[in-house]
């Protein structure tokens, strides 16, 4: 059976904010279906990633992993985040030591392995993240979630700052990912998407709208 997400009545207002940002999200993802949402900025996009990978708590509503409630600690444990721009906040002085933070006993063989799943087959372990391309460094950054065998992936604005032809790049490694887990990408530019996602949804009054179902 394949995994399923789902969220209902989801509402959210971060602790500083006037208003809520999250008003009523209701949502079903299930594994090898990606989910597409767009948004203007400020819609709340981030925010929702926030909720659903247990880093931020809802102020009511509720989620459901195969059809069994699951807490915020539960989502931490199931959910994999790359944040947007996250070549900003690499910590390792190279991709080896990037690769095991949080993974200490990582072997040079799993490193290898989880490099070569997102891409960089030709990415030495002792290089530094630094001298990666745009593209690399996202795929970097993702083989670092990888890592953590997440069942949802949470993607912030993947394509963002990235050049033409190494959003492509990103959108096709993308696809290929969501065939095996519970895959919500949120991005401003959902055209890029197109073709590619079978279910998108637009962000807009804290609400989700349903753009198009393909499957
Ligand atoms: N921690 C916070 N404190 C105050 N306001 C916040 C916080 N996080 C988000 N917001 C507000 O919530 C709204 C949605 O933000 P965000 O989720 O970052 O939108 P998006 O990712 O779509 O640009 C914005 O108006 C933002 O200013
Ligand atoms: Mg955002």
């Amino acid at each position: 059976m394949r995994d399923v997400l789902e969220i209902t009545n989801l509402h959210y207002r971060p602790a500083t904010a006037e208003r809520p940002v999250l008003r009523g999200i209701n949502l079903k993802a299930g594994a090898g279906i990606p989910i597409v949402i767009s948004g203007a900025s400020g819609s709340g996009k981030t925010s929702l990633i926030d909720v659903i990978s247990g880093l931020a708590k809802p102020n009511k509503g509720s989620f459901y992993w195969n059809n069994k409630t699951i807490n915020n600690r539960q989502r931490r444990w199931l959910s994999g985040v790359v944040f947007q721009f996250p070549e900003r906040h690499f910590l390792g002085l190279t991709v080896g030591q990037e690769l095991r933070l949080g993974h200490r006993r990582l072997t040079n063989e799993s490193q290898t392995k989880v490099l070569s799943k997102v891409g960089l087959h030709d990415v030495k372990l002792k290089q530094a993240p630094e001298t990666l391309s745009g593209g690399q460094q996202r795929r970097l950054a993702l083989a670092v979630q990888l890592l953590k065998n997440p069942k949802i992936l949470l993607l912030d604005e993947p394509t963002a700052g990235l050049d033409w032809s190494v959003r492509d790049e990103i959108i096709e490694f993308i696809a290929a990912l969501a065939k095996q887990q519970v895959l919500i990408v949120v991005t401003h530019e959902p055209e890029l998407f197109e073709g590619l996602m079978n279910s998108s949804f637009e962000l807009s009054d804290g609400q989700l709208h349903q753009m198009s179902t393909l499957n």
